[in-house]
């Protein structure tokens, strides 16, 4: 308002150091002052009622022990103050001198007041000599601190920097036109035009709020993509186009059947006791599976076949049909590799439902040349549970994937080969494989590859040569072999983004703002 009252008196305003603030008897020449004008400047202007330039100037402010001179004086001065008159009572020793205004202002002060011949020693004490003085350091100060400059020039005033009482700062003052929308009273423009408006007719007076094509717009509200979805599409995408097939892996629940009986898992296997595998207890057991194909496993599992001698450990029908959560997605490859051998098996494979008579059509087809079996590649990426304590790199929830690929002939090189090829499309050349043990492959190997950023060897994944005791039951010929592997999709998340909780990538603990803004991967 005091800007625009005094445009409206003045036409222009020079200098807004020449304002005096409502509540303020000096003009505003101090920094603060300059600050509040220019907010107002801002706004002002905003509005198009007003326009002004700026100009930068140097002004001084004072340091703390500036503006503590600026308040009591300098150290001579108080020393000076302190003593008594020559002639006037008893000196004063320098012992008392430094009770009284502290060892600084006393060691400071006297060596000042001696130059300036205010003070003489007189025997072991001090006396003033001077019948006044003009505390010009004190005088300035105050000068300073109003107006940010001494009028007596830069002299003085690079002493008092010297003495490090002041400092430079940077300051800015402005000169102030009306502009096209000036007027002494600020109305709050329009942002909206409203039906009302049309229709009163006031939109043709109304000032309006000047569009503002910088704003940022004001972030969308849409859904984002979990760091763990990105880097399954990217998977994804480097399974098909190398020519593989997703596989339907929507059962979370299995039986122990699919899950490890099919898989030549000894039902004795210490995976499937309840601190490793979560079981259901409503319902509790899963319907029958199919009936020749069941008779095939349990008898491999408990007096062998097809070259092996089996556990030879009793087998329990309630063992295979408690319900779980799936431990890993290889029970969904079992399902699917039985399904594909079903024309093997002589059946159709949609109905996949056996028996005898379809069996002896898996003869002739053998017989005519064509065993029905066709080659597979597929693929799943899908969540997996296990009954695990909870760390920095272990849930009870996540994500596997899993490659299986089935053709004649297939050997432990074609597994390595292939493997070197996906990961290399993952952006991981430095491969090894170490022998291990799984109850469905043989021979079985985990994969390690090197992590650059923590220099070593990391386990990224588990694999091998599905085992003729999984196989041929499902009725496979003896010259089809099966390979398959499998990996965390967490694992190379983190690595990706850069975790080292998995806490933070998944479960109540992940902030959606970091999934919001996590980009996108390219492997
Ligand atoms: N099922 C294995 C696991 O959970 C991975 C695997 C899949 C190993 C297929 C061999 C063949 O670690």
């Amino acid at each position: 308002q005091l800007v625009l009252d005094t445009l409206d008196k003045f036409g222009t305003i020079q200098d807004t150091r020449t304002l005096v603030l409502p509540g303020y008897t000096d003009p505003a020449a101090s920094h603060d002052s300059q600050i509040i004008i220019l907010g107002a400047l801002n706004s002002l202007s905003s509005r198009e009622m007003i326009s002004y330039t700026t100009h930068e100037t140097v002004s001084h402010v004072l340091t703390p022990e500036g503006a503590q001179i600026a308040l009591q004086g300098s150290h001579e001065a108080r020393v000076w103050n302190e003593l008594p008159r020559k002639g006037d009572g008893a000196p004063m020793t320098p012992k008392q001198l430094e009770e009284r205004v502290g060892s600084e202002t006393a060691k400071i002060g006297q060596g000042r007041a001696f130059k300036n011949k205010w003070i003489s020693k007189e025997g072991d004490g001090l006396v003033k000599i001077a019948p006044s003085i003009e505390d010009n350091t004190q005088v300035e100060l105050r000068e300073v601190d109003s107006t940010g400059t001494l009028k007596s020039g830069e002299k003085p005033l690079a002493e008092l920097r010297k003495r490090k009482l002041i400092v430079q700062r940077k300051g800015q003052w402005f000169t102030i036109k009306k502009g096209p929308a000036f007027s002494t009273s600020i109305a709050k423009p329009e942002t909206d035009l409203t039906i009302d408006m049309l229709t009163s007719g006031s939109w043709k007076t109304s000032t309006y709020k000047k569009y503002n094509f910088e704003a940022e717009g004001l972030p969308t509200n849409g859904g984002a993509l979990h760091p763990l979805l990105k880097v399954r599409e990217e998977i994804r995408n480097i399974f098909l186009e190398m020519g593989f097939a997703e596989m339907p892996t929507s059962s979370f629940v299995e039986s122990g059947f699919w899950c490890f009986d099919a898989l030549f898992v000894p039902q004795q296997h210490p995976a499937r006791e309840v601190q490793d595998t979560f079981y259901l207890s409503d319902p509790a057991e899963s319907l029958p599976p199919p009936t020749a194909y069941y008779e095939r496993v349990s008898k491999v599992h408990e007096h062998g076949g097809y070259g092996s001698t089996g556990y030879r450990a009793p087998w329990s029908d309630a063992e295979s049909r408690k319900l779980l959560l799936r431990t890993h997605t290889t029970a969904s490859s079992a399902s699917m590799l039985y399904k594909l051998a079903a024309k093997c098996r002589g059946e159709d494979e949609d109905k996949s439902t056996e028996s005898a008579a379809a069996h002896g059509s898996s003869a002739q087809a053998e017989k005519g040349g064509d065993d029905g079996f066709r080659p597979a590649k597929l693929f799943s990426i899908d969540r997996v549970f296990r009954n695990e304590t909870m760390d920095a790199t272990h849930l009870a929830e996540f994500h596997q994937v899993e490659g299986v690929v089935a053709d004649r002939g297939l050997t432990l090189a074609d597994l390595i080969g292939f493997m070197r090829v996906f990961f290399k499309k993952m952006g991981i050349e430095n491969l090894r494989f170490k022998p291990a043990y799984n109850p469905y492959t043989e021979p079985s190997l985990e994969i390690f590859a090197f992590h650059p950023q923590l220099r070593k060897w990391v386990e990224v994944g588990n694999s091998g040569m599905f085992r003729p005791e999984m196989l041929e039951p499902m009725g496979f010929p003896k010259d089809v072999h099966v390979h398959g592997w499998g990996i965390s999709l967490e694992r190379p998340t983190m690595i990706r983004y850069g975790i080292n909780n998995i806490r933070t990538l998944v479960g109540h603990k992940v902030s959606l703002e970091s999934v919001e803004n996590s980009p996108a991967v390219r492997f």
